[in-house]
């Protein structure tokens, strides 16, 4: 896979100009949703070319699918795009996976750009070439891996998105400081997401996009390493999932914090990480982040949704834990008994 360039922008419209100028292509497509067609197309309309054409798609999770994805391939193959056509995707994760998707199937694969306008597509989504969509009930089933040509970074969005998506996006920030080093770590438990300092923010978000794009650039297909990214998300997803299915969902970043709390205990439990760093963690997430409740009796149903994770190759479920901060350990398996007695860590600590 070629390497995508991030850029850290301080001008959005001029950052962009010179990316275009060094794609060449025919034709250039914008993908937003109505969100940003409204609020962040205004931002980098200036310096597109004046033949641009826009796609815009309805907002939201629930529209990354098979239709949405349809009805882009149809505008990109009726309004003549070519193998040499360019897509721009401006937009939160929804946006950037699956016009990142569209982009890497039509005409067996185009150039992309991903302007990310989320906390979490910034330091997540939008980086590290992984994009789909969700298909039969199952998120993110469908997709391929497919780096954008560049991700442009521009923190000046974060002023306008809301303090729960601001919320959402740092746990995947938090994941990153747990998975690098100590110095990071501490440096992110300092920081109040509930009332940023807007510069400290900009830096915080450059370090831990390259946090990421470290991992990804030895291990682009998540065949070891990447799976580090995984921290938080086994339990996270088994969280996300019940909440839906319980009417009451939830951001994905908080199920993330609420997943950290859970591998966090199992890593004390099976790969010796310290009870201190966990101590401090679990606090910070409890002010951040509030609980999400349940009892004993959806216990089996959270173990099911952690069985069905598409990262286990077998019956048993597969985590990333921590021996300490920074100190990774991919490939770890826990049966329903410690799955139980995580669970039950969770209750308590919460
Ligand atoms: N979101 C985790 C990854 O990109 O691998």
């Amino acid at each position: 896979m070629c390497k995508q360039e991030i850029l850290l922008s301080e001008h959005l419209a001029e950052t962009l100009g010179k990316a275009l100028d060094k794609c060449a292509y025919d034709k250039l497509f914008v993908l937003t949703d109505e969100h940003t067609h409204e609020l962040c197309l205004p931002l980098v309309d200036t310096c597109l070319p004046a033949g641009r054409e826009l796609i815009t798609i309805a907002p939201g999770d629930c529209h990354k699918n098979l239709e949405t994805l349809a009805y882009v391939w149809n505008e990109l193959s009726n309004r003549k795009g070519t193998r040499r056509s360019l897509m721009l995707n401006l937009g939160g994760g929804m946006v950037t996976d699956l016009g990142g998707f569209a982009a890497a199937t039509f005409k067996r694969g185009i150039t992309y750009i991903n302007i990310p306008t989320t906390l979490l597509a910034m330091v997540d989504a939008s980086a590290g070439g992984k994009t789909g969509i969700n298909f039969n009930g199952l998120k993110n089933e469908i997709g391929a891996f497919s780096p954008a040509r560049f991700v442009l970074l521009d923190t000046e969005f974060l002023r306008s998105l809301d303090d729960e998506n601001i919320r959402s996006g740092y746990a995947e920030m938090l994941k990153h400081g747990l998975i690098s080093n100590t110095e990071h770590w501490a440096e992110l438990l300092n920081f109040d997401p509930a009332r940023p300092d807007y510069d400290a923010l900009r830096s915080l978000v450059s370090r831990s996009v390259s946090i990421k794009e470290r991992i990804v650039e030895q291990d682009p297909r998540e065949k070891g390493i990447r799976k580090a990214l995984n921290f938080g998300h086994t339990a996270g997803h088994a969280f996300e999932s019940l909440a839906l299915e319980q009417g009451r969902p939830r951001l994905h970043g908080y199920a993330v914090a609420w997943g950290i709390v859970c591998e966090l205990y199992l890593s004390c439990l099976r790969t010796g990480f310290p009870k201190d760093k966990l101590r401090q963690t679990v606090q910070f997430i409890k002010e951040t982040y509030g609980t999400f409740d349940f009892d004993c009796k959806q216990y089996d149903r959270l173990y099911e949704f952690m069985t069905h994770d598409k990262k286990n190759e077998s019956d048993a479920v597969n985590f990333t834990l921590l021996a300490d901060v920074g100190d990774i350990r991919i490939n770890q398996t826990a049966g329903r008994e410690e799955i139980f007695e995580m669970l039950d860590f969770y209750r308590e600590a919460m």
